[in-house]
């Protein structure tokens, strides 16, 4: 009997996977063999023993102590691209709800008395305070062209959008054959002063720790949007604010709550809603749970 711990909420359909007969599964449990992982930080548990593998049932590892497990011998398996899809739909939300003011009209229109005789007069004032702006012509920078980033530029490019990407890990050549028509830069700081729309598609490490600070944004082009879909951590948050207050940047879509960002009006935060749709939930389980049984029963590493 195989016993595999759940650390967080995994879709029943990758649960499934594991026949009764041979697994046990629980969310409480002593000496597992596996542990079944979203986003729950076991960077700072005590990791039993006798566990072999863990299955990340989404694409980032950095919840958990990689260098660690490897040196211990334990397996991490992880979904990169399962729930792509899901990310680049709330990026196009994002960019919508920021480019059509939708964040500061939907508080503007619950405030309404809509038995009021005034009310026609409000909406009228509501129309000419909202007035956005269309995606078509718009510049995209897309930084990190993995499977999501590259998703995210086809997109914007289905929108109308011109998509400027960036990616020091993969040549011109191999994003020109992922992505067509989209342009690649150099440098961060060559797209930021072009992008009106800036999404991030990258793990957190050092070299993307902070990686939008006060000087980069000072660089960035007036009026643009940033949203974070990525990981808390790459936005200097504080410098953001501070560019918003200044009016430097139109707004900021973060799926990162933090109090300076829940208290500003022009943030959108999200409770890390990107992969949280069923469809992705059900993919990444399901490829995690079968990269965990091929190890466990058979010892054969199956990375997606
Ligand atoms: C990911 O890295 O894929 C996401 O954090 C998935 C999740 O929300 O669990």
């Amino acid at each position: 009997m195989y016993k595999i711990l759940t650390l967080n909420n995994i879709s029943v359909k990758g649960l499934d996977c594991f026949p009764r007969d041979h697994y046990e599964i629980s969310s409480e449990m002593s000496h597992p063999d596996a542990i079944l992982v979203r986003s729950h930080n076991m960077r700072d548990m005590k990791i039993p023993d006798e566990v072999k593998a863990i299955g990340r049932a989404g694409a980032g590892v950095n919840n958990i102590p990689v260098e660690e497990m490897s040196e211990r011998g334990v397996a991490v398996f992880n979904a990169p691209g399962a729930n792509a899809n899901a990310v680049k739909e709330l990026v196009v939300a994002g960019m919508l709800i920021a480019a059509r003011n939708l964040f500061g009209a939907y508080d503007y229109t619950r405030t309404l008395d809509t038995a009021s005789p005034d009310l026609e007069r409000h909406v009228e004032a509501g129309k000419k305070k909202f007035v956005g702006f269309e995606l078509p012509g718009r510049v995209l920078g897309v930084i990190g062209l993995g499977a999501i980033g590259v998703q995210v530029a086809n997109a914007a490019r289905a929108l109308g959008m011109h998509v400027i990407g960036y990616d020091p890990k993969i040549t011109v050549h191999r994003a020109w054959q992922l992505s067509s028509d989209v342009q690649h830069a150099a440098t961060v700081d060559e797209l930021l002063s072009k992008a009106d729309f800036l999404t991030f598609h990258v793990p957190l490490v050092e070299a993307t720790r902070s990686m939008i600070n006060a000087d980069r944004l000072q660089r960035m082009k007036p009026g643009a949007v940033i949203l974070n879909f990525a990981r808390a951590g790459i936005v200097d948050d504080e410098a953001a604010c501070v560019a918003l207050d200044e009016g430097r940047l139109h707004a900021y879509v973060s799926d990162f709550p933090s109090p300076q960002l829940m208290a500003h009006p022009r943030v959108v935060v999200l409770p890390h809603l990107g992969a949280s749709t069923r469809e992705a939930e059900e993919n990444c389980a399901v490829i995690v749970a079968e990269e965990l049984r091929e190890y466990l029963e058979n010892g054969n590493v199956r990375n997606s």
